[in-house]
């Protein structure tokens, strides 16, 4: 049973709205929940269909890729809290894993709605794949929509938290395709010649005066 039925539209730099909501482990206040971590917190369509049983799965697999880099996992559906649970022995079994992240029973819709999870005009009254990155400070940092015909690629979301996390650190920017430890870029706004030498001490190739790379800072 969840505690807030206002809908939202949420944009980047907003604060991710906080609910109480039963899940699969328990009853949750959400930015407690999170505490100190970062967070992906992602909607299915529906238990018990194939798309959704292969992205949990997934989600489950990479387990110790979203703890090294401080990110806790919280999925939900319109589905009831029973529900998720008989689904779960399914996932386990069938993509060999274990589900160790909590699932939100949202039957009455009423967190999907908080995040703007449901898209009638895509699919009835079930969630479309909505995720979203949420920083320490319970910042929104990625939002994403996929169809429910189309699985979500998990390489990608840990790609994008490994740059955010980077970018929050130094300044810097990340190309397109980037992954971690390729070269990355300096910020057009930096120009003065002694932050170029502090900010960048590895250097930098200029390819145009806006265009300029350097090794990542921290590897
Ligand atoms: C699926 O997960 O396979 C799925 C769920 C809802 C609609 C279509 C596909």
């Amino acid at each position: 049973m969840t505690t807030m039925t206002e809908t939202a539209t949420l944009r980047l730099g907003d604060v991710a709205p906080d609910f109480t909501a039963e899940t699969t482990q328990g009853r949750i206040d959400f930015h407690k929940w999170i505490g100190d971590s970062w967070c992906v917190f992602f909607s299915h369509p529906k238990d018990f269909t194939p798309v959704c049983t292969t992205e949990l799965g997934e989600v489950a697999r990479r387990s110790a890729d979203f703890k090294k880099r401080g990110v806790k996992v919280l999925a939900l559906s319109v589905d009831s809290v029973e529900s998720h649970k008989k689904w779960t022995g399914d996932i386990e079994e069938t993509q060999k894993t274990k589900v160790d992240f909590p699932i939100v029973g949202d039957e009455n819709h009423a967190v999907a709605n908080l995040y703007g999870m449901i898209h009638p005009k895509a699919l009835d009254s079930f969630t479309v794949r909505s995720l979203f990155v949420i920083d320490p400070k319970k910042k929104l940092r990625l939002t994403m929509t996929y169809p429910a015909s189309t699985g979500r690629n998990f390489d990608e979301i840990l790609r994008v938290i490994d740059a955010l996390q980077l970018t929050d650190k130094h300044s810097v920017a990340t190309p397109a395709n980037w992954k971690d430890g390729d070269d990355v870029i300096i910020p057009p706004a930096v120009q003065d010649a002694q932050e170029l030498k502090t900010k960048y001490p590895k250097g930098f190739k200029t390819v145009k005066p806006y265009l300029r790379l350097t090794p990542q800072p921290n590897k």
